[in-house]
């Protein structure tokens, strides 16, 4: 159910005036620059948008404090919205290759100008100058890809996540990461001094070199900012709400919004069901993840790494379509997988999801976890919940069908769009599913698979994840921070527990050597169904609202609807007649060694208030100790629900 006060729509109109001034001018200026990790260590891809035609594009960058500077050339391709206005925009993808690990690099991106790439062909032989320099975007910067020998316990991995982020609902959210990169003064202009004041050094007054050793302080200083970012920012789905609307502008304004984000820092994404729209066409013409497509230039052979063999049926790369890849990152393999394959048939077939399945099945087995013992897993829709609604015929208590629609890898009934959830079947469905004839919940809806008959297969993703010790999962699309105790197949599995006793009845030892994959449900970036405190003060308490609910799901949830994997719950289903908010958060896990992560969910603030001055507050943190990692059936004989139950 939406509810949208006044002030929510008085800030969309102004949101959509902004956007369409800005489109309406029909510049070639780049705009949402955004960096993603290519498929090499070595490479990162930067992409942009312009809504004219350039004459061709480029990236030009640099080593933050020496070196040469030098130019990738971008692909550029037009992209056709499908809205009633049919704009076209042009978006473009440059890969910077042989980077340095680690190393701190200046960017910026634009169009050299001239006709006939003349201009372009002279930049990359000869570093001629530029002769349209207006249509160049500011300077970024970035550290490229560390390698696992750089990722220590004294500079530990550090990786942003969040889901379900919008360009007007999320305004607190971004700010506090983009304090979290570039802290409270936001980001710097990273232009690197000229080459020529660098070599020729004349002999200097003494004011001159007091000038000149601010000079070198500044770079240093802006060169331990670089390295000082994450190592990169994951968002789980749900970009923008949504990148189609208004025919494509609130895309490019959620773009703009991440700007200062992404332009920073890569930025990994995997597609919710906002993206959905045109078969996900702004989604895919936006980002560029590895595997995505050929747009990079030399990103030609997609086929898996030929250390870990080439995966069973992957003849190129439009297969994937940026919906599901993996890469490492020091200690850590994080792959992503589309959950919305099971949500949308008139999109994905049975076809899809066996080559998307097969994909992620060879990619996690193939994990060499001497490397990256650590596996991360993201995308959009839960498995779990905080709140179990149903009970089978043995008394368990359950997640939603959705939630086990998206555990089991089972196609949804029937296609429509908002309607995806109420076509979701559970596994009992799929039991009973043989030669059935597709029976829609609602006549209404738009249904292309009317005369199938019902599909009696499913896809266990979750089986893989366990089968295959992946260790974290994090998904989005419910709109609060949940936690869960190491689960599988809905039983809570975990190893040595000793005490159940401690403060908050917590085991103090839940995610010690975990048996199953702990997963996350953080999906409260911002999104116009939460409930802001001046949302709350205006619609039910007309005064003080108070800050969300937190605690364990127990307390929070009731302890007689509380899912029994459930640790902790912050923001989860607010009521406004009771006084509670949402809870608009982000994610941040730290990894100190092959044994240690440590997961933080961070509170963004109300969007009501500008909380400036006032860092955001950690609100949650769990430590997983895995001093070895693998799949979970090592570990011996599974605990079952009733054992821990009984416990
Ligand atoms: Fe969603």
């Amino acid at each position: 159910m939406f509810r949208v006060s006044l002030p929510h729509l008085l800030a969309a109109a102004l949101a959509l005036v902004h956007a369409a001034a800005a489109v309406t001018a029909s510049s070639p200026s780049p705009q949402g620059v955004h960096l993603a990790f290519g498929r090499d260590d070595d490479s990162m891809v930067v992409g942009y948008m312009t809504l004219g035609k350039p004459e061709a594009s480029v990236v030009e960058y640099r080593l933050l404090d020496d070196g040469p500077t030098l130019h990738a050339p971008g692909v550029s391709s037009a992209f056709v919205d499908g809205g009633d206005e049919k704009l076209v925009r042009y978006m473009h993808f440059a890969t910077l290759r042989g980077l340095r690990a680690g190393a701190a690099y200046a960017y910026r991106v634009g169009d050299p100008g001239s006709s006939n790439g003349g201009a372009l062909k002279s930049l990359l032989e000869t570093n001629a100058p530029r002769e349209n320099e207006a249509s160049f975007s500011r300077w970024f910067a970035f550290r490229a890809k560390r390698s696992k020998a750089q990722v220590t316990p004294s500079s530990p991995l550090s990786v942003l996540a969040w889901c379900d982020v919008g360009h007007l609902e999320s305004k607190s959210a971004i700010r506090a990461v983009v304090r979290e990169i570039h802290g409270p003064k936001g980001p710097r202009e990273y232009a690197p001094g000229s080459e020529n004041e660098k070599k020729n050094e004349p002999s200097l007054s003494v004011a001159e070199i007091a000038g000149k050793k601010k000079s070198v302080e500044r770079e240093t200083s802006e060169t331990a900012s670089v390295l000082a970012f994450p190592d990169a920012m994951l968002h789980c789905g749900d970009l923008g709400y949504d990148l189609d609307s208004s025919d494509g502008r609130n895309g490019d304004a959620f773009l703009r919004d991440i700007e200062p984000i992404a332009a920073y820092v890569p930025y990994m994404v995997s597609a919710g069901n906002h993206e959905r729209a045109y078969n996900f066409s702004h989604y895919k013409a936006r980002f560029l993840m590895p595997f995505g497509d050929v747009r990079a230039v030399g990103v030609s052979d997609v086929r898996a790494d030929p250390s870990r063999g080439v995966p069973p049926s992957f003849p190129d790369s439009k297969q994937h379509d940026n919906h599901y890849y993996s890469f490492d990152l020091g200690p850590v393999h994080v792959v992503a997988w589309n959950s919305e394959a099971f949500f949308y048939p008139q999109y994905f077939d049975a076809a899809y999801a066996d080559r998307m399945y097969e994909w992620l099945a060879f990619d996690l087995k193939t994990v060499n976890r001497s490397l990256t013992p650590w596996v991360v897993a993201h995308a959009h829709r839960p498995m779990y919940c905080a709140e179990s609604l149903n009970s089978n015929e043995n008394g368990f208590t359950k997640c939603d069908a959705e939630k086990e629609a998206a555990r089991l890898g089972i196609m949804s009934s029937c296609a429509g769009d908002y309607a995806a959830s109420s076509c979701a079947r559970g596994a009992r469905d799929v039991d009973r599913a043989a030669a059935e004839v597709v029976v829609l919940p609602r006549k209404r809806l738009p249904v292309l698979a009317r005369t199938q008959k019902r599909n009696a297969r499913s896809w266990n993703v979750e089986r893989l994840l366990y089968d295959h010790g992946v260790d974290l999962a994090f998904f989005g699309h419910v709109h609060d921070y949940e936690r869960y105790f190491p689960v599988f197949d809905e039983a809570v599995e975990m190893a040595g527990v000793t005490t159940a006793a401690s403060e908050n009845d917590i085991p103090i030892d839940a995610y010690f050597q975990p048996r199953a994959t702990v997963h996350v449900t953080t999906g409260s970036g911002g999104n116009k169904e939460m409930l802001d405190a001046r949302r709350v003060a205006k619609e039910a308490l007309n005064g003080t609202a108070y800050p969300p609910t937190r605690g364990r799901c127990a307390d929070v949830v009731g302890s007689h609807r509380a899912a029994p994997w459930c640790a902790f719950t912050s923001g989860f289903a607010p009521k406004a007649s009771r006084g509670e908010t949402s809870d608009f958060t982000f994610s941040r896990f730290v990894v100190r060694s092959d044994a240690v992560l440590t997961w933080e969910q961070v509170s963004a603030g109300d969007p009501s208030d500008d909380h400036e001055g006032r860092p955001p507050l950690v609100i949650d943190a769990f430590t997983i100790v895995a001093p070895t990692h693998g799949a979970f059936a090592r570990l011996g004989p599974r605990r079952d629900a009733a054992a821990f139950a009984a416990r």
